[in-house]
């Protein structure tokens, strides 16, 4: 793992937005992995601002993200869906028909997480893949489980990510109980990780990914055995190491 200590969210947002930048501009097909939380947006500001700027055209390139909540429409101003047009997609020129997020939709949920890896995989798999991590480790919705889990599937979210997500609604009630995410191999098949944490809250996550041994517990402890991880701290995430 190539660890990078910045010195604040913005500096992070900068530096993890030059190497989606340097994605595309190598290849502007490129397909991203994306994602949603707080700490992303600093990246997709920067990536908004080098669109503006005429540096990053998004024109050619698909992306897929994490993750979505089960039980909500995507019309819900909370659901992922809304989320990345709100944050990404409708900032820059990036074509609708080109981003996927995850569509919990049909009568057999499994039918949309198969044919989710399967849209994936159709398109070459993901050259950069963004990640954040959980207070409990989790990455997008791959909960502290017995072992990891490979591809696409519908998971129940532990009580501390819902107590974490209730931020984003009225109350605990209302945060959707299950989500649909990539798995743990869909996320290690990426060609490359970016992973993000900020804040004291996530101090003993990124030392039990990095310090910690590889254990589902710890989901992002798995990234160890990918060869090509770059991790973003700012110096609270980063005090337990
Ligand atoms: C959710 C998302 C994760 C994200 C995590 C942390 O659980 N599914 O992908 O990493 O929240 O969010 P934040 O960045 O807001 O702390």
């Amino acid at each position: 793992m190539n660890i990078q200590v910045c010195k604040d969210t913005n500096s992070i947002g900068k530096a993890a937005a030059t190497m989606f930048a340097a994605e595309i501009i190598n290849n502007p097909r490129c397909v991203l992995g994306l994602a949603t939380g707080s700490t992303p947006l600093p990246t997709y500001n920067a990536l908004i601002e080098l669109n503006d700027a005429g540096i990053v055209s998004f024109e050619t390139v698909r992306s897929f993200n994490l993750d979505e909540y089960v039980g909500i429409p995507r019309s819900h101003e909370q659901s992922y869906y809304s989320f990345m047009f709100e944050n990404l997609f409708s900032r820059v020129n990036i074509k609708p028909d080109n981003v996927q997020v995850p569509t919990p939709a049909s009568t057999d949920l499994n039918d949309d997480c198969v044919a989710y890896d399967a849209a994936i995989d159709a398109a070459g798999g993901i050259d950069i893949q963004l990640l954040g991590i959980g207070h409990n480790g989790h990455i997008a919705f791959n909960e502290p489980t017995e072992v990891f889990p490979f591809g696409t599937h519908i998971v129940d979210l532990t009580e501390s990510t819902i107590e974490a997500n209730t931020r984003f609604f009225d109350c605990a009630e209302d945060v959707p109980k299950k989500a649909m995410t990539m798995g743990i191999g869909s996320i290690m098949k990426a060609r490359s990780i970016v992973l993000i944490a900020t804040g004291a809250g996530k101090a003993e996550a990124v030392k039990a990914m990095i310090k910690g041994e590889v254990d589902p517990q710890c989901p992002a402890s798995v990234l160890q055995l990918h060869p090509n991880v770059t991790v973003f701290l700012d110096a609270e995430a980063a005090s337990l190491l």
